[in-house]
């Protein structure tokens, strides 16, 4: 089996696309949802523990001792029982919890992750989609220079990509407005060509690799561009940006792809099925998007599924 989790406040889109799919779950408490291993390629999960087991505990020692047989590194999910989880915890190896900004300062190891049902049941696994239990990516956060939080998004696809573009290539950046993800794109050292209707705050746009360009996004067409990266945050009908993600792959030139798909009222799951069935690419919902999934796409990934964590 494995468990899925849902971000905070998402989890009746994880219900509902387990519905759409016919699969069955156990919900275990508000987050977590144990599903059968053969899961098909699913967007609203924030984290899958792959191979989970349900194991029976008479003790903290032996809780540890079961972990410890499984993997080094655990992180717990607070389910409940935290007193419990933090005695097992001090058994295990020392693992880091603290902030950082995007870049991660080294590799982020894989990690299990465990939680307890009840005080004499343990649910853990070894492997896991993404690096931190709860999915959540603990970033320390820049209130002074990106002017909007839009930034944590693409701190988090990159981060988990793990690849990120390199000094000379090129980003085609849009929806760019008021320049938070222009900033991060920049700091990589990418010439990023950023495009939106409005002009870049605090100034961005002055910046010696931000080339921006004020007009319609729509309007642009991959052969002129040539771009490496294709990013968009546009605000649009994913219709139009399922249209135009086609257009740049059978143009051919552009790999990579950091697109943020936004509903608007219900969610367009006929949108997340068209997106989940271009080869080599993940539709996954970020824990800092809203109601909005991010397709990604890089040469790197291979099927539609996150596979499970592993610094590359
Ligand atoms: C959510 S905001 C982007 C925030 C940005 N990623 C950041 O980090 O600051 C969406 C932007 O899309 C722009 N936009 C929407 N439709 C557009 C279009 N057809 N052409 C250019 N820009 C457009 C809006 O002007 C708005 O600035």
């Amino acid at each position: 089996m494995q468990i899925l989790v849902a971000a905070p406040g998402f989890e009746d889109k994880l219900l509902a696309e387990l519905a759409i799919h016919g699969i069955s779950h156990e919900r275990i408490g508000d987050l977590l949802f144990e599903v059968a291993d053969d899961c098909p390629p699913l967007s609203w999960p924030i984290n899958q523990w792959l191979n989970a087991e349900r194991l029976p505990i008479d003790s903290i020692g032996h809780a540890a001792k079961l972990l410890r047989e499984r993997g080094p590194y655990w992180q717990c999910f607070e389910l409940n029982h935290l007193r419990r989880c933090q005695l097992i915890q001090d058994k295990l190896l020392k693992v880091k919890n603290k902030e950082f900004a995007y870049p991660p300062p080294k590799a982020l190891k894989p990690m299990g992750a465990y939680c307890l049902i009840d005080e004499n049941t343990l649910l853990c696994a070894a492997a896991c989609t993404r690096p931190f239990a709860s999915g959540i990516i603990p970033f320390e956060q820049d209130r002074v220079n990106p002017p909007a939080r839009a930034y944590l998004k693409i701190w988090e696809a990159l981060t988990l990509l793990q690849h990120a573009p390199q000094t000379g290539e090129k980003v085609l950046e849009l929806g760019a407005a008021p320049g938070a993800w222009t900033w991060c794109l920049a700091k990589t050292g990418a010439e990023v060509h950023s495009v939106d209707r409005a002009e870049l705050e605090n100034g961005i746009d002055q910046l010696a690799n931000v080339h921006h360009r004020q007009c319609d996004a729509f309007a642009l067409k991959p052969e002129d561009e040539m771009a490496d990266w294709l990013c968009s945050d546009l605000i649009c009908y994913p219709e139009r940006l399922i249209e135009m993600i086609q257009e740049w792959l059978e143009h051919g030139h552009c790999l990579n792809y950091i697109i943020t798909i936004k509903f608007q009222g219900e969610t367009d799951f006929e949108a997340i099925k068209q997106l989940q069935a271009i080869p080599n690419s993940w539709l996954v919902h970020l824990f800092n998007n809203k109601h909005e999934v991010c397709f990604i796409k890089h040469p790197s990934i291979s099927g539609n599924s996150m596979p499970a964590w592993a610094p590359v």
